[in-house]
C-alpha cells in the first residue's frame, strides 16, 4: 500500500459515511454510524492501520488527510443529528397539538344547601342586634327538652312534642331547639343574645307542611327590664331583613308551656302575596314561628333569678322561612336529597 492508496481509501470511507448518514433515518441510526466509522475499533482506524507500510516521510501527509476527513465525518453526523432532532420535534408538536380555542370542560362544583344558606341569612339578620349562634346536641335527655321547659312528666303538653325515644333511658332525638335555652342560661351570664340553630324531631304524620326531621332556630335575649315591646320590635325588624321593607307581619295570642304570654309570629304569605294559596292553607298569611317571654320557672331552670332578669324566646322554622323566600311549597322537598331540587338554588 503506498500513500496514493491509502489516500484513496480514506476518500473512499468518507464518501460512503457521507452517503450513509445522508440516509440515515432516525438519531439511532446515525449514533450507530458513529461507532461504525469512528469507533475506537471502526472503519477508520481500520484504515488506518496501513500507515505503518509507508515510509516515514508520507505518515505525516496521510496523519494530516485522516485528521480532515474525520472532522468532516464528525461534523456531518453533528449536521444530521440536529436535522433529524428537529424534524422529530416537529412531528411531535403536530401529532400533540392542542387547540387552546376548544372550550374549557366545566368542573362541576357543590353548592350550599338551601337550609344552609337561610341559617346563615337568620344569622346575619339577628347578628346586627348582637346575637351569637351557639349548639346544642341533636340527642337530648328528658330534663332538658321537656322538664326544664316547665312540661314535667304526664303534662299533656307532651303530645305536642312526641319524638323517638333512644334506648339510653331519659334520653331521646330532641323535639325542639328549646333546650339549648336551658344550656345556654346555665353557661353563660346575662345579658345574653343567643341563636341557636339546629336538627329536631318529631312523631309526625308526614306531609307537605309538616316532617318527622326539620330545622328551627332558638333565639333567646335575657336581661334587665326586657319586654314583649322589644320581641315584636325585633321580630318585625327580622321579618323586613329577611323578606323585604315592606313585608306585613302579625302577631297572635299563642301556647307554649316555657314562655308566658306566648304569641305565634306571622308573615303574608309570599308564595301568593297574601291573596290565599295552598301554601298558606288560603289564609294568606305563614306562621313562622313561635315566641313569648320566658316563664319564670325556666329562668329559675336556667339558675337566674325571675326577680331580677326578664326574657324572650322564640322558635323558627327554617324550613317555611326557606318556603318563603324561594316559593317552595312542600317542605319535605329538603331533606330528600333530589339534585333536581337542590340545582335550583345555585
Ligand atoms: N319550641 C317551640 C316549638 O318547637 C317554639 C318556641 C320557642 C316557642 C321558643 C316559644 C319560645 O314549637
Amino acid at each position: 500500500m503506498d500513500l496514493a492508496g491509502l489516500t484513496r481509501d480514506l476518500e473512499a470511507l468518507r464518501d460512503d459515511a457521507l452517503a450513509g448518514l445522508a440516509a440515515a433515518p432516525d438519531a439511532a441510526a446515525v449514533a450507530a454510524l458513529d461507532v461504525d466509522v469512528l469507533g475506537r475499533k471502526g472503519r477508520l482506524t481500520g484504515v488506518l492501520r496501513g500507515i505503518g507500510a509507508l515510509p516515514a516521510e508520507d505518515r505525516p501527509t496521510v496523519g494530516a488527510i485522516a485528521n480532515t476527513i474525520r472532522g468532516e465525518i464528525k461534523d456531518a453526523i453533528a449536521a444530521r443529528g440536529r436535522v433529524l432532532r428537529s424534524g422529530e420535534l416537529a412531528g411531535r408538536l403536530a401529532a400533540e397539538a392542542v387547540d387552546v380555542t376548544l372550550p374549557g370542560r366545566p368542573v362541576r362544583r357543590g353548592t350550599y344547601h338551601p337550609i344552609a344558606t337561610t341559617i346563615e341569612r337568620i344569622a346575619e339578620a339577628f347578628g346586627q342586634f348582637g346575637f351569637v349562634v351557639y349548639e346544642g346536641p341533636e340527642i337530648e335527655d328528658d330534663l332538658n327538652n321537656f322538664q326544664l321547659l316547665n312540661i314535667p312528666p304526664d303534662h299533656p303538653a307532651r303530645d305536642l312534642w312526641d319524638t323517638l325515644y333512644l334506648d339510653v333511658e331519659g334520653h331521646l332525638l330532641r323535639t325542639h331547639t328549646s333546650p339549648g335555652q336551658i344550656r345556654v342560661m346555665q353557661s353563660t351570664a346575662p345579658p345574653i343574645r343567643a341563636l341557636l340553630p339546629g336538627r329536631c324531631f318529631r312523631y309526625e304524620n308526614v306531609a307537605a307542611d309538616r316532617n318527622f326531621e326539620f330545622f328551627q332556630v332558638e333565639g333567646l335575649m335575657v336581661d334587665e327590664g326586657t319586654t314583649l315591646g322589644d320581641l315584636k320590635g325585633l321580630l318585625d325588624q327580622f321579618a323586613q331583613a329577611l323578606f323585604g321593607a315592606g313585608t306585613r307581619t302579625r302577631f297572635r295570642p299563642g301556647y307554649y308551656p316555657f314562655t308566658e304570654p306566648s304569641v305565634a309570629f306571622d308573615v303574608e304569605c309570599l308564595v301568593c302575596g297574601g291573596v290565599g294559596c295552598p301554601a298558606c292553607k288560603r289564609s294568606g298569611w305563614m306562621t313562622i314561628l313561635g315566641a313569648g317571654m320566658v316563664h319564670p320557672v325556666v329562668l329559675q331552670s336556667g339558675g337566674l333569678d325571675p326577680e331580677r332578669y326578664q326574657g324572650f324566646a322564640f322558635g323558627m322554622g327554617v324550613e317555611r322561612i326557606s318556603n318563603l323566600r324561594h316559593g317552595v311549597g312542600d317542605l319535605r322537598l329538603y331533606l330528600e336529597n333530589d339534585l333536581r331540587f337542590l340545582d335550583g338554588f345555585r
